[in-house]
């Protein structure tokens, strides 16, 4: 009886592995559960943020819609603070995947790892896409490439590299596709894009506002004149055989008749332009970089653009160094980077010489718009 005991007691411990091992692979299934349930949550916000019925033209408002619609929910946002960087770091690069405008070549914009990979981005802290709260409109050659870079160095702004083109060339597409092309961001982190020729155009002040009115309006300016001279240089870099700058300048040249059809020119008449965005934005909404103190003094203008965008001042003088060689200030750090870095070499081109006479008869052409310009703007740019 006794003997029959044991046996019976004893069987199941015979037969039965230790029972430390069902825990274990439990514990293992229940992380292989897990990890998968976190891959299929980032690749879901990855890809909902960009579904959201907002495909095909825009309505006024869609902007603000798709806006919320591409926002994530609170766990999303948890998960999101858990791995979020420390602000020391600076941004993840963020390269974007908008198709490379003509006038900023590749090697203007840092090469990072892809950011809409739902996988890297769940490596790398992840966030979700949304549209920019603040965008750089102008003006070509103002100094507008210099701005972003040095913008990307502060931990809460995230921009798209290149150039979307979104409201002038490729409004059609949609605010889902535009807001694809953003950088993921966190709570608190601010999208930005840039492309110049926003300011120019006639349909961008209405169509930024219909996405929404509160969005932040950055306008680095330049003498117009010196703007004007920049941008002929850059397409004399594209397309050698084209008419000298004071050929093109003039309607009549005897009679001094300035060609105001001729791009170059018309992008400096500030003024007209600004008329055009204050039908949408108060002027308070908008700031106004100055392109000469980005050079002189870029910790400056980046303390005005920083308060303008409600951020704590983390791009100060410690982030600039000057470059003699390039005759331009550069970051001692990229961001993403730990090395020195300087824009690419069709930024700070040499101009060619303009005959002098011509030149004084610009700055006459402009001086009525600059005035009115610094009225506009309460800030006299000192281009008189
Ligand atoms: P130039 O090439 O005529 O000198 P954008 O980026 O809007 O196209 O503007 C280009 C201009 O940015 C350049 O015009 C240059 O003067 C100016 N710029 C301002 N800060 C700069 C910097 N740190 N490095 C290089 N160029 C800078």
């Amino acid at each position: 009886m006794g003997q029959r005991l044991i046996c019976c007691l004893d069987a199941p411990s015979a037969l039965q592995p230790p029972p430390l091992l069902p825990v274990r692979r439990k514990l293992l299934l229940l992380c292989i559960m897990l990890f998968l349930w976190l891959y299929m949550f980032y690749s879901c916000a990855g890809s909902c943020a960009s579904v959201p019925g907002l495909a095909g033209r825009p309505a006024a408002g869609a902007g603000e819609a798709a806006a919320t619609a591409g926002a994530h929910g609170e766990g999303l946002q948890v998960l999101s603070k858990l791995l979020r960087r420390a602000p020391s770091g600076g941004a993840m690069g963020l390269a974007g995947s908008a198709a490379a405008s003509p006038s900023e070549p590749r090697e203007e914009q840092s090469a990072a790892p892809d950011p809409t990979s739902p996988i890297s981005s769940f490596f790398n802290g992840s966030g979700t896409k949304k549209l920019p709260q603040a965008i750089i409109i102008g003006v070509k050659k103002g100094g507008t490439r210099a701005l972003l870079e040095f913008l990307r160095v502060h931990p809460d702004i995230r921009a798209v590299g290149a150039e979307p083109h979104f409201f002038d060339r490729n409004y059609e597409q949609g605010f889902a596709w535009y807001r694809d092309l953003m950088p993921r961001t966190l709570d608190g982190q601010i999208t930005m894009e840039k492309t110049p020729s926003y300011f120019v155009t006639k349909e961008a002040p209405a169509r930024i506002s219909a996405m929404s009115k509160g969005t932040k309006l950055i306008v680095v300016v330049r003498d117009p004149v010196t703007r004007a001279i920049s941008d002929y240089t850059q397409t004399l870099s594209k397309k050698p055989d084209i008419p000298t700058f004071e050929s093109l300048t003039f309607k009549n040249r005897t009679t001094g008749l300035i060609d105001t059809s001729w791009s170059a020119i018309q992008i400096g008449i500030y003024a007209k332009h600004l008329e055009n965005w204050l039908l949408y934005f108060p002027i308070g909404q908008i700031l106004f970089v100055s392109g000469e103190r980005l050079i002189s003094d870029p910790a400056g203008e980046l303390g005005r653009v920083q308060d303008f965008l409600g951020l704590k001042r983390i791009i100060t003088d410690k982030h600039f160094y000057f470059n003699k060689t390039k005759g331009f200030p550069c970051l001692k750090k990229a961001e993403g980077s730990s090395k020195p870095h300087c824009l690419g070499k069709t930024k700070g081109r040499t101009h060619p010489n303009i005959d002098r006479e011509v030149v004084q008869r610009l700055r006459e052409f402009y001086r009525p718009f600059n005035m009115k310009f610094y009225q506009m703007t309460g800030h006299d740019f000192g281009w008189d």
